[in-house]
């Protein structure tokens, strides 16, 4: 994957756990350059690689990891170079999950090489719908879920998804999707 996604999984871990953490991530993925050109093409290894090193380091479940990289990811994506793109995706949740493919299509000009992910919406109601994945990569449901969640954070929904299971011989993933009002917490909850 291009190296933006690696970038953003150091920017996280240092953020979280501090630099010193990484080092120790980083070395047990074998990676040995500490820096990442956000516009160069990376095998996939070196993505799954510090997932599972970090996930190792920290204790965590690597689909715990990916959940909290989709999170983290859209706040990275608004707060970089990527605002204008995100926020021309879609006026309402719905209408931005509808657009994934556009939004994808249109960073093609900036990472020619790459292999996003395509997104197909069916059974869509007013507080729900069913979303399709395809991608010839595995294991990154939940990082979805994650990304589905921190782009409901942007328009104030609360986002559940549920895992559909594959039927046999299907060519892609399916999750039920669904938001709501953002419960408000109350202080010190
Ligand atoms: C403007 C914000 C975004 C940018 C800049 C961006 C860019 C990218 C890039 C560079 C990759 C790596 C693909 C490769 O190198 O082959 C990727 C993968 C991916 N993107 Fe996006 N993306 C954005 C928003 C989103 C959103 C909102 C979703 C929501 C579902 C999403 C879903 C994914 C997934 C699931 C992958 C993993 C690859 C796979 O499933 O095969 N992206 N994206």
């Amino acid at each position: 994957m291009y190296g933006l996604v690696n970038k953003a999984i150091r920017q996280m871990v240092i953020e979280g756990h501090g630099e010193e953490t990484w080092q120790g991530i980083r070395v047990l993925a074998g990676v040995t350059d500490d820096h990442f050109v956000s516009l160069d093409p990376y095998p996939d290894d070196i993505t799954y690689n510090l997932v599972g090193a970090a996930s190792k380091v920290l204790g965590a479940k690597p689909e715990t990891l990916l959940h909290a990289f989709g999170n983290y990811w859209v706040e990275f994506a608004w707060k970089g170079d990527y605002r204008h793109i995100l926020s021309a995706s879609g006026r309402t949740f719905s209408a931005f999950v509808g657009n994934l493919d556009q939004l994808h299509s249109r960073l093609r000009a900036t990472f020619p090489e790459y292999a996003p992910p395509s997104f197909r919406v069916s059974d869509e109601g007013p507080s729900a719908l069913k979303l399709h994945y395809y991608s010839h990569r595995q294991g990154l449901l939940p990082f979805v879920a994650g990304l589905l969640e921190g782009v409901g954070r942007r328009f104030h929904v609360q986002v559940s998804t549920e895992f559909l299971p594959r039927a046999d011989g299907a060519d892609h993933e399916m999750m039920l999707v669904s938001w709501g009002p953002e419960e408000v917490k109350p202080p010190h909850a």
